[in-house]
């Protein structure tokens, strides 16, 4: 797969009709996640033997697409998700974009897709981010950008596609789940797995949520906010939820999250807590975490908090867990303190209200 270097021109196109101020102060006051859109997205096209090419922002709109186009067939598709935050200072910041663009950049390689230079992806989300600028809201929303790429090749044989589009949209959110201060819900899944070994699942590909579909059914059916998966080899240990990973903290004041093994998606949340941990002094463990020793530990008490963690979700703390043989909960089911000290380090870091020992926050102007 082709890496074309040559800097590529985005061709400006303002939108002839924006959405006005008033309209878009009142689409701001409750986002919600991922219903509110701006103005603008960014395009990149990539044609075999050409490379990338025709790089452009314009008004976000339908994109025409022959019904032969390989992705609507074939699922050839990946995507990330990262967040634009507004800072005191009226600028805007974006939190380790490359590592999306680096995590992209694997996907793109499981899917057998091109590789998108660093620069061009990190260029996109730039430039989306400044030209909709008004679209980042202000307190505890920010501007969550989906930059994702597939097959658009009008071809129905199984092969890679020698066509694709690379697509940057932005969406105003506030949080994901309903109850942001309260904990959420998990159910254990039993009946499906999310990713097996050699599968799909370290890469960030809409197929991956297509089957994680029918297990958030079942979870929402029994009153959970989100699905939890185990390891489709022994169906014994804790893999990662739908959409999140998943973490696990102790009574000695260590913590524990499943490693990364090829089944589970290599958060940026959830390397950022890794290291902030390793910053506080908490001993953090990559280890295998079984269904069975959830359930001892939250009986027994030696378990005391657990969190869910990703881009869209921050951290939010698991108060409960159901699954076929019932249900526990996890300390008193709230949130719990070094949850919420976790969750604070690395929210005020993001923002831009704390130090960034790391240097992890990328300034877009
Ligand atoms: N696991 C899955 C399946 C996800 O969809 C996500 C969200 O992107 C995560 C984990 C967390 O990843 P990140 O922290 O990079 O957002
Ligand atoms: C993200 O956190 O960016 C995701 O892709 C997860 C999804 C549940 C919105």
């Amino acid at each position: 797969m082709s890496q074309t270097t040559q800097p590529l021109h985005f061709a400006r196109q303002p939108h002839p009709s924006p959405v006005a101020p008033e309209q878009r102060a009142e689409l701001l006051r409750n986002p919600g996640f991922g219903r509110v859109f701006t103005d603008h997205m960014a395009t990149i096209r990539y044609t075999e033997g050409k490379g990338w090419h025709d790089a452009k922002i314009e008004p976000r709109g339908p994109i025409p697409m022959d019904p032969a186009a390989a992705v609507l067939h074939y699922a050839q598709e990946i995507f990330e998700g990262l967040k634009a935050y507004r800072t005191a200072d009226g600028g805007a910041t974006l939190f380790r974009p490359e590592e999306n663009a680096r995590r992209f950049q694997k996907s793109a390689e499981r899917l057998a897709m091109p590789i998108l230079p660093e620069a061009l992806f990190l260029e996109a989300l730039d430039q989306v981010v400044s030209i909709d600028r008004d679209w980042i809201p202000e307190g505890d929303g920010s501007l969550y950008l989906r930059p994702f790429m597939f097959a658009n090749e009008a071809f129905l044989g199984v092969r890679p596609s020698s066509e694709y589009l690379f697509i940057v949209i932005a969406s105003s959110v506030g949080a994901y789940f309903k109850t942001q201060a309260d904990a959420v819900s998990v159910w254990v899944s039993e009946n499906y797995t999310r990713a097996a070994p050699g599968g799909t699942g370290a890469a960030k590909c809409g197929g991956n949520y297509a089957a994680s579909l029918v297990a958030q059914a079942e979870a929402s059916r029994n009153g959970c906010d989100q699905v939890v998966f185990l390891d489709a080899v022994e169906r014994r240990w804790i893999e990662e939820l739908g959409g999140m990973n998943v973490f696990f903290l102790f009574e000695d004041g260590s913590m524990t999250t499943p490693p990364l093994g090829g089944t589970i998606l290599p958060g940026i949340t959830r390397a950022s807590v890794l290291a902030l941990a390793k910053d506080k002094g908490i001993t953090v463990r990559e280890e295998p975490y079984s269904l069975d020793q959830w359930r001892a530990d939250a009986a027994s008490g030696r378990l005391r908090e657990a969190f869910a963690c990703g881009t869209a979700a921050v951290l939010t703390p698991i108060g409960t867990v159901k699954g076929r043989d019932g249900e526990f909960t996890i300390g008193n089911g709230r949130s719990g303190a070094r949850t919420e000290e976790l969750r604070n380090t690395l929210v005020d870091i993001q923002r831009g209200r704390a130090a960034d020992p790391h240097s992890w926050v990328h300034k877009v102007f």
